[in-house]
């Protein structure tokens, strides 16, 4: 009797775990959403395999861009600079070295990073120095062992909202971050509080679906339209991203205390990163294009985007730049 109380409960445990009669009563519910589940889990398992592949040329190409992205927004030099989920491999760091920052803080709730790759890209960059470049770096790198050295360098498995730096930084920067963070009202009041006055958070949110579904057969934002009772459960099992639109993100960083918070979008930054264009003035997202482009493609998605709001719309990646204005003398000050 025990035996089978015993297996009961685990079968109930595995049902609330999973969800199970949710998601089946979903389908029965609507079966062009099942045919997304079907397309979802097949895509999902392939891109997960697809991440174990290790491409250096790719790899060395996407940090330049992501780097190159920050430094429109950021000056590096004698700067506090920490990396909000600084991930498998430390290429930031390195460059901000190049650029004069003074410290490093690589910041990841886990300890993700990827040997003997990281090293393998850290002495690919560094063959690519300039002798005078190399002899700045010597304070904050060992040439020999490919490593950071300590003084300039920290890595931290924290959550952002535990960190307690020594120091106030004066740069947050974040690549394909926020997107998985689900309190980004949280988030975002700890980064106010962690900068130093003048300081800024750049964040590049990916808003595209993580490899979610077939490219072949869906578009990118196919998973904006998900059912949220059902997308829930596609999240809890394998981390996918939150779907906040940018305007959102715009009112949380300003709650925070943030003087100015600016987005600025692109098309497609890896393939165009030069297509920069402040949140404000994008005219891909004007509706009736976005539509017309969609129709080109796939009419029957077309129409379903119809029910969707203009700034779901934001062009697959953008970036977040959130300002801390530097204190300004008060007249009782200067007296
Ligand atoms: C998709 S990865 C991106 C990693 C890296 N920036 C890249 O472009 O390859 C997101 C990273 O953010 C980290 N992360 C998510 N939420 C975090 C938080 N609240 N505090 C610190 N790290 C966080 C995760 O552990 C994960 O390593």
């Amino acid at each position: 009797m025990r035996k089978r109380n015993g297996w009961l409960s685990s079968l109930k445990k595995k049902i609330s775990q999973y969800k199970v009669l949710t998601i089946i009563a979903y389908i029965v519910h609507n079966y062009s959403e099942y045919i997304k589940l079907h397309y979802f889990f097949h895509s999902a398992n392939n891109s997960a395999r697809a991440k174990n592949t290790f491409d250096k040329k790719k790899e060395l190409e996407k940090a330049n861009i992501e780097f190159s992205l920050y430094q429109r927004f950021a000056s590096f030099k004698n700067k506090r600079v920490l990396e909000l989920g600084v991930g498998a491999y430390f290429l930031n760091p390195f460059y901000c070295l190049v650029k004069g920052a003074r410290e490093f803080i690589g910041l990841d709730l886990w300890n993700c990073v990827r040997e003997p790759e990281n090293t393998i890209l850290l002495q690919s960059a560094s063959e690519n120095l300039s002798l005078k470049e190399k002899e700045q770096c010597k304070r904050g790198f060992d040439f020999k062992k490919n490593k950071f050295l300590p003084q300039y360098f920290s890595y931290v498995n924290k959550d952002i909202s535990d960190y307690v730096p020594k120091e106030k930084l004066d740069y947050i920067i974040s690549y394909a971050t926020f997107e998985h963070i689900y309190d980004i009202k949280k988030v975002a009041s700890s980064c106010y509080s962690l900068l130093d006055k003048g300081g800024a958070v750049i964040a590049v949110v990916d808003n595209e679906d993580h490899g979610m579904f077939d490219k072949k057969r869906f578009s990118v934002y196919e998973y904006y339209t998900i059912k949220e009772s059902c997308y829930k459960h596609m999240v809890a099992l394998s981390g996918r991203p939150n779907r906040f639109t940018p305007l959102q993100y715009k009112k949380w960083f300003s709650d925070a205390g943030f003087d100015s918070v600016d987005i600025f979008a692109y098309k497609d930054v890896l393939h165009n990163p030069l297509s920069f264009k402040k949140y404000e003035d994008l005219q891909i997202v004007d509706f009736p294009t976005i539509e017309r482009l969609l129709r080109e493609k796939k009419k029957k998605f077309a129409k379903k985007y119809r029910v969707m709001s203009d700034e779901a719309f934001i062009a697959s990646y953008f970036i977040l730049v959130a300002r801390k204005e530097k204190a300004t003398l008060t007249h009782e000050a200067i007296i």
